[in-house]
């Protein structure tokens, strides 16, 4: 006669089948990651999955940070491939002679779509930078992700081609986007947040490899590393970049 297991088990030998196994440590993936791959059921009952040693501290699949991380070491240590899409943004930023403030403002306007989430991108990465950088930076980057939808010709900025052919031509921004639209369109700090929907690059030049280390002087002048390491420290935000230096903590 075949085994039957209880929901319980089932749950539990689920949970083993989507877990990685580490040599003796479980790796657990998160539920945000479950749901970005479509994963949702509400027909098993709530199961804690089996008790192994899980990964608690630092990843061993990962390249290894150094004790006291800096943006530079996340830069090169964490961020994908598509950080070239920050760092050309920023060179052309410099290019067209913004201010230091707003080259940096370029540099990480797509943080969390390069390190954390692709969703309300803007948002999030106004929050992972928040504590570190000038008020308007931060404030930049959380609009420039409602301004980009919306053009400008008094400055040159139209609807990105690219735009319509990932969201369709008759594409419609959902309310909140048009709510934060209008208060950025009125906000003293406007032209900052259009600055970056300005210099922000979606033909990449292949052949050009802009460095991290061209923007040593501005990232010294204008963000404010933690003594103790980014995400030691004990910022409101500390804990994204724990969090993004040690994705699959169990806790
Ligand atoms: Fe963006
Ligand atoms: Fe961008």
């Amino acid at each position: 006669m075949a085994e039957t297991k209880t929901l319980s088990e089932q749950a539990d030998a689920l949970e083993f089948q989507r877990m990685q196994e580490l040599g003796e440590l479980m790796i657990y993936r998160s539920t945000i990651n479950k749901l970005a791959d479509g994963e949702w059921s509400d027909k098993t009952e709530f199961a804690m999955g089996p008790l192994k040693p899980s990964l608690m501290g630092e990843d061993p699949r990962l390249p290894k940070m150094p004790e006291k991380p800096t943006l530079i070491d996340f830069f090169k240590l964490r961020f994908g491939p598509s950080k070239q899409h920050l760092l050309q943004s920023a060179a052309l930023a410099r290019r067209n002679g913004l201010p230091e403030k707003m080259v940096l403002a370029c540099l990480l306007h797509d943080v969390s779509v390069i390190a954390f989430f692709r969703p309300d991108h803007g948002y999030w990465g106004a929050q992972m930078l928040e504590p570190y950088v000038d008020e308007e930076v931060s404030w930049a980057i959380r609009m420039h992700q409602a301004l980009r939808f919306f053009p400008d010709e008094s400055v040159g900025y139209e609807y990105p081609e690219v735009y319509a052919k990932r969201f369709g031509e008759d594409y419609q921004v959902e309310p909140y986007i048009q709510r934060d639209y209008e208060i950025a369109r009125n906000h003293k700090w406007y032209m900052s947040a259009r600055q970056i929907c300005l210099n922000d690059l979606y033909a990449f030049d292949p052949d050009t490899k802009v460095e991290i280390e061209d923007f040593e002087d501005v990232i010294g002048r204008h963000f404010r590393q933690p003594a103790d390491g980014l995400g030691n420290d004990d910022s409101p935000a500390a804990h994204m970049w724990r969090t993004l230096r040690r994705p699959a903590n169990a806790l």
